[in-house]
């Protein structure tokens, strides 16, 4: 997968205006940048974390093991939108910032590959996001019963959004911190060692507008 071209699949002519827009920032000072937006921002924000930067629940560890894995090579950028995908349910600009200072990539022309592929989803698809780990740590410890729990309360099956536009249920993949499963990302916060009770009244709360409460410690 990691020696997947993207340039060999003919995507330059889908760029707009590639390497027109050079992805800004300087090593660490990016990547602290990015997290912090995202933390700020509403996508993956992570309670308790540090503000300074990366600390060791970032939203981005799947990412990094991917770019690791595949030696941060520029041909990996499909496999690397995929793993940012099934950790955080869409691409966010931030993340596509993210990958294309990692991959020293024109942000254009992630955000052109991204864009090409209906598989990829630029926005959320619901005003709130739970996204479920299904990975195996996460599977073993009734993750399972979580999401049969969410769709009978919210009438939506996983990977679907409610009627309403209110809730998406995301199923997604090992989130790289299996030691607080089962993990839950809900409206880019992590919940961890959920039950289907916890999670289904943390997700009541959200979904009324009452927004969830603080938890001592962070984490239940
Ligand atoms: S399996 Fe869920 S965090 Fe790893």
């Amino acid at each position: 997968m990691c020696a997947e071209t993207t340039r060999d699949k003919g995507f330059a002519s889908t760029v707009k205006g590639a390497g027109s827009i050079p992805a800004k920032g300087t090593g660490a000072a990016l990547k602290r940048e990015a997290e912090a937006r995202a933390r700020g921002g509403g996508q993956q924000a992570v309670a308790g974390s540090d503000s300074a930067g990366v600390t060791a629940d970032s939203p981005y560890i799947q990412v990094d093991r991917t770019l690791q894995r595949c030696q941060y090579s520029q041909d990996a950028l499909i496999e690397v939108l995929h793993t940012a995908q099934e950790t955080f349910g869409f691409l966010s600009e931030d993340t596509m910032t993210y990958i294309a200072h990692e991959l020293k990539l024109p942000l254009s022309w992630v955000y052109g590959v991204a864009s090409f592929y209906h598989h990829f989803n630029l926005k959320p698809q619901g005003e709130h996001s739970c996204n479920i780990c299904m990975g195996t740590a996460c599977f073993v410890k009734r993750a399972g019963d979580i999401v049969e729990t969410l769709e009978r309360e919210f009438q939506v099956k996983a990977g679907e959004t409610t009627a309403d536009g209110k809730l998406s249920i995301n199923i997604v993949r090992c989130l790289g911190n299996c030691g607080l499963a089962p993990m839950v990302i809900l409206d880019g916060t992590v919940h961890a060692r959920q039950t289907p009770e916890s999670l289904l009244d943390e997700c009541r709360k959200v979904v009324q507008g009452r927004g969830p409460e603080p938890r001592e410690g962070g984490n239940k």
